[in-house]
C-alpha cells in the first residue's frame, strides 16, 4: 500500500540496508543446530571480563540519565591518547558520529569525496542532507588518492577515507596520506574512519592523531564496537580540533551516549591486555587463513582488519549460499558491490579451520 505522505525527494533515492537475517531464523530455516557468524566484522573474543562487573554494578541506575557530557570517558580517552578531552565526541557507535559531520557540515549542494566501495552510511547519509556523493573507484580494492585529488572542487566539503577500509579490509599507504592531508584545502574536512584502526599490523600506516594539532581539518572516527567488544551498547568516538567538536556538540542528541555504554567503555579501555591478545591473535589468524586462502587457489584484498574480501571467481552469492547451508554466515558480495565475492570475518582458530575446510567442499561443488 502506498502511503499518502510525501517522502523528501532526498529519502526516496536512498536503498534500504539490507540486515542479515537473524541466527535463529536461519537455524531453522536450514535445519541445523550451530551456525557461526562471520559477518558483522565483530570481535570473536567478545569484550574484556572486566565489563561485566562494572556493567552489573551500575544496574541499580538504570533510572538516571546519563552523563550527557561524558566527562569521565572523554578524559580516560584524553589521556589514553595524550590528548585533550575537549578534541572527544561520544555518539550512539560512530555511525552517529558519520551523520551528526554531516548534519553539522552539509548544504544542499555541498559535494563530498568518497570511493566505491567503502562503508555505505558515508553515502546515505550525505544524501539525507542534501549534498552531493562524488564517488572514486576504488582501484585493486585500495583508495585512489590521486584520483581523489582529482574529484576536490569547489563545491567539496568532506572527504571520506576508510582505513582500513570495510568491505575490502586495505589500507591506504603511511606516506601517501600524509601527503594528501597536506594538499586538501583547509575548508575540506578530511574523515578518517578508523574503525579497524586497532587490527592494523604493519608499520605502513599514519598515526592520525599526531597531526591533529596542525590539521584541523582532519576528524578521526574510532569504535568500541569492534575490537572492544561493545556492538552492541553502541558507543564510538571522534577525535578532532575543539573548534570542529564544538560545533558537533551543538547538534548531537543530548544523552546520545547511553549509560551503560560509557561504563562498559571506561572498562574496556582500561583492559588493553585485552586489546593487545585480540589483535595479536587475529594477526596470526588472518595470515593463516590466507594462507589456507593460497592453498585453495582463491584470491583475496590484503586486509588488515578482522575480515577477508575472497574472490570466487564465481557467484560471491551463490558460494555464500552454500556456505551458509554448511552453518558458515559470510556476506555476500553482490550487497557490497563485489559479484563476485564475498567478506568473512575472521574467527578463532577452529572457526576458521571449520570455515575453510567447509569453503574448500563449496569450491570443488562448484567446478
Ligand atoms: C568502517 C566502519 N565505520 C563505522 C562503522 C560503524 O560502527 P559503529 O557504529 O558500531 O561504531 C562500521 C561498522 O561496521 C564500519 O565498518
Amino acid at each position: 500500500m502506498n502511503v499518502p505522505i510525501k517522502t523528501r525527494a532526498q529519502i526516496e533515492s536512498i536503498a534500504p540496508y539490507v540486515l542479515g537475517q537473524s541466527l535463529e531464523d536461519i537455524k531453522q530455516e536450514l535445519g541445523i543446530s550451530h551456525v557461526y557468524k562471520m559477518s558483522e566484522n565483530e570481535n570473536t573474543y567478545g569484550s574484556s571480563p572486566n565489563i561485566k562487573k562494572s556493567v552489573i554494578k551500575s544496574l541499580d541506575s538504570l533510572h538516571l540519565y546519563p552523563d550527557g557530557a561524558v566527562r569521565e570517558l572523554r578524559a580516560n580517552l584524553a589521556h589514553f591518547y595524550s590528548k585533550d578531552p575537549s578534541e572527544f565526541i561520544l555518539g550512539n557507535g560512530s555511525d552517529e558520529l558519520i551523520r551528526l559531520l554531516t548534519r553539522t557540515f552539509i548544504s544542499e549542494g555541498d559535494e563530498a569525496v568518497m570511493v566505491d566501495v567503502t562503508f555505505p552510511r558515508y553515502q546515505t547519509n550525505v544524501i539525507i542532507e542534501g549534498g552531493t556523493p562524488v564517488i572514486v573507484p576504488l582501484v585493486h580494492g585500495v583508495h585512489s588518492l590521486q584520483n581523489m585529488k582529482k574529484a576536490i572542487t569547489n563545491h567539496t566539503k568532506m572527504v571520506f577515507i576508510c582505513n582500513p577500509n570495510n568491505p575490502t579490509g586495505t589500507i591506504v599507504g603511511k606516506d601517501e596520506l600524509l601527503d594528501f592531508i597536506e594538499w586538501v584545502p583547509a575548508n575540506v574536512l578530511v574523515i578518517l574512519d578508523e574503525a579497524y584502526y586497532e587490527y592494523v599490523y604493519t608499520d605502513d600506516y599514519l598515526e592520525s592523531l599526531l597531526l591533529l594539532h596542525k590539521h584541523p581539518n582532519v576528524v578521526v572516527l574510532r569504535t568500541f564496537s569492534k575490537i572492544y567488544g561493545l556492538a552492541s551498547l553502541r558507543i564510538g568516538y571522534g577525535i578532532a580540533h575543539p573548534m570542529i567538536i564544538e560545533e558537533l556538540l551543538k547538534v548531537k542528541e543530548v544523552f546520545n551516549a547511553n549509560g551503560l555504554a560509557q561504563i562498559a567503555a571506561l572498562a574496556a579501555l582500561e583492559d588493553q591486555e585485552f586489546i593487545r591478545e585480540c589483535s595479536d591473535k587475529n594477526a596470526s589468524e588472518r595470515k593463516k587463513m590466507e594462507k589456507a586462502l593460497d592453498q585453495l587457489g582463491l584470491t583475496y584484498f590484503p586486509s588488515q582488519t578482522n575480515f577477508i574480501m575472497v574472490d570466487t571467481k564465481k557467484s560471491g552469492q551463490h558460494v555464500a549460499f552454500e556456505l551458509l547451508k554448511r552453518g558458515f554466515i559470510v556476506r555476500s558480495g553482490h550487497l557490497l558491490g563485489y559479484p563476485s565475492m564475498f567478506r568473512v570475518t575472521i574467527g578463532k582458530p577452529q572457526e576458521n579451520e571449520a570455515f575453510i575446510e567447509a569453503l574448500a567442499q563449496c569450491m570443488i561443488g562448484e567446478e
